[in-house]
């Protein structure tokens, strides 16, 4: 299996690779054995404003150059990754751990939102409405921000960028972008990759460092007007306080506790296979991940089966190999947050039916691995059923029909997805409707949104914003209301109207 070369990085600011104005840095490791992969800049608050700098002056030019301009930029970008498609999956489950086949379905997610966004710069759509006066034209536009901060997660480390940084860009922004230090080598790639499409100096600038420094220096620096987030709900709670004091636009996509539906008419082949993918699939360690189950007393008996067998035949190991199906945690302090939970979880009365410890034999000796955890009998109340875990472990909850399971889903404090299992349209229409998530799946688990759509959620999970989809323009822009008079007097709104004319 290929060894990564040890990379020492820099920031990327004003188009090239800058030594940080410190000297701290902090080591990448391969979760999947502990290799050493990088060294990244621990970054400071004058690093930032180098950044800042370097975005201003960019951001006025970048403004100005047409907006279907500006996406060519993003097109070539999209094609340049789908060219580096392997070579970024390799890394990126070198540095991350997951499986490299869902790796290269992340790297894809970043290519599709390329072309999205591409699109988007023949679109950018305002609103042209009749004015209340003769001879006067109103409109509404879309106009930049300005300079604006995008701080992303290690577990989606290219996607999360292209969905924070690509509607920026194309709507005429300039962005520095605080990427997780354990991930990043993929905002090493990417920053490159935008540069060698013809983005212009200044417009991406990246600044590697920890949230504590850089990301607050990032809220304090006033030139930046929005923070885009993705990550825990203390943090973002954090951010969107201070910058609530600063108003500053900020926009939050945080935890979730994600449940599956699944009644007792469900084709139960399918909803095993869609419990186990999105509970399973990147270790558990998306956003939207499956984490609870409500399923139908009449059927939870062969659905518990069902789930134990599958889960018996779930490879583990480094995610390059391609036989594996479920790679590490991304490191040992997540083990430890995921053991702890399973301890909560029996001494709160929940049966352990699989899974429940790390794995460190063997090939696994040197790696970050925990064993895909099934629990049952989880009643609402306990922690395992309202916490976020972020990792490879689901509780399934006995309910008595449709209303209890709805009811049960939208108890937790999160709202990200959702799903039900059936073959009942009258429920499936109700749930819909009933489940308070941003995203829901009928038939199919929690994972698996598309770019096209808004991606985010209710609650604790989000502040009312969304990534993805034309929604994810609202945060990057000002709607600009336009007047033109053209009768050449003077005409004076809700004063000069003729009545009844
Ligand atoms: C995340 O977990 O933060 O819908 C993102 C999904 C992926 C994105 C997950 N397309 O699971």
């Amino acid at each position: 299996m290929e060894t990564a070369q040890v990379k020492k990085l820099k920031n990327f600011i004003n188009g090239e690779w800058k030594e940080p104005s410190t000297e701290k840095s902090t080591k990448v490791y391969n979760p999947a054995n502990s290799e050493t992969l990088a060294e990244v800049p621990l970054s400071n608050a004058r690093d930032v404003k180098a950044a800042a700098a370097a975005a201003v002056s960019a951001q006025k030019k970048w403004a100005l150059v047409p907006a279907p301009q500006r996406a060519e930029v993003l097109y070539k970008t999209g094609l340049i990754m789908k060219e580096k498609k392997e070579h970024l999956a390799r890394l990126l489950t070198m540095e991350n751990g997951k499986v490299i086949e869902e790796a290269r379905g992340e790297v894809q997610e970043g290519i599709d939102m390329a072309f999205y966004m591409a699109g988007e710069g023949r679109r950018l759509f305002g609103q042209t409405t009749p004015s209340e006066l003769k001879d006067k034209f109103a409109m509404s536009v879309r106009a930049p921000v300005g300079v604006v901060g995008i701080i992303t997660p290690w577990n989606f480390p290219i996607a999360i960028a292209t969905w924070k940084s690509f509607p920026a860009i194309v709507a005429g922004n300039a962005v520095i972008w605080k990427p997780a230090t354990e991930t990043p080598l993929m905002a090493f790639e990417l920053a490159g990759i935008l540069h060698e499409a013809g983005l212009p100096e200044g417009v991406l600038n990246v600044v590697f460092g920890s949230g504590s420094t850089v990301g607050e220096a990032m809220i304090e620096e006033d030139v930046i007007r929005v923070i885009s987030f993705t990550g825990s709900n203390e943090v973002g709670r954090n951010i969107a306080g201070k910058c609530g004091s600063r108003l500053k636009k900020v926009s939050l996509e945080m935890g979730g506790k994600n449940g599956v539906i699944v009644m007792d008419d469900a084709d139960l082949s399918l909803a095993a296979e869609g419990i186990l993918w999105s509970a399973f699939g990147t270790s558990g360690q998306r956003c939207t991940a499956c984490s609870r189950v409500m399923v139908h007393e009449n059927v939870k008996k062969e659905l518990e089966d069902r789930l134990v067998q599958a889960a018996a035949k779930l490879t583990i190991g480094n995610g390059l190999d391609e036989s594996i199906k479920v790679g590490p945690i991304i490191n040992r302090g997540g083990l430890e947050k995921i053991q702890n939970y399973v301890d909560i979880g029996e001494s709160e009365g929940a049966k352990l039916l699989t899974g429940g410890s790390v794995m460190d034999k063997g090939a696994l000796k040197n790696g970050c691995y925990f064993a895909p955890t099934i629990f049952t009998d989880v009643t609402p109340g306990m922690r395992i059923a309202r916490e976020e875990i972020f990792g490879p472990v689901v509780s399934l909850i006995s309910v008595k029909n449709f209303e209890e399971a709805v009811d049960i889903n939208n108890q937790v404090e999160f709202g990200l997805s959702s799903s039900i299992f059936t073959k009942d349209v009258n429920k499936v229409f109700a749930a819909q409707r009933d489940l308070d998530t941003g995203i829901v799946y009928i038939n199919a688990g929690t994972t698996g949104a598309e770019i096209h759509l808004p991606f985010g959620g209710t609650k604790g999970t989000g502040n009312g914003h969304r990534d993805s989809g034309v929604a994810a323009l609202d945060v990057f822009t000002e709607w600009k209301a336009v007047y033109v008079d053209f009768s050449g007097r003077l005409q004076r709104a809700q004063i000069d109207v003729e009545e009844g004319s």
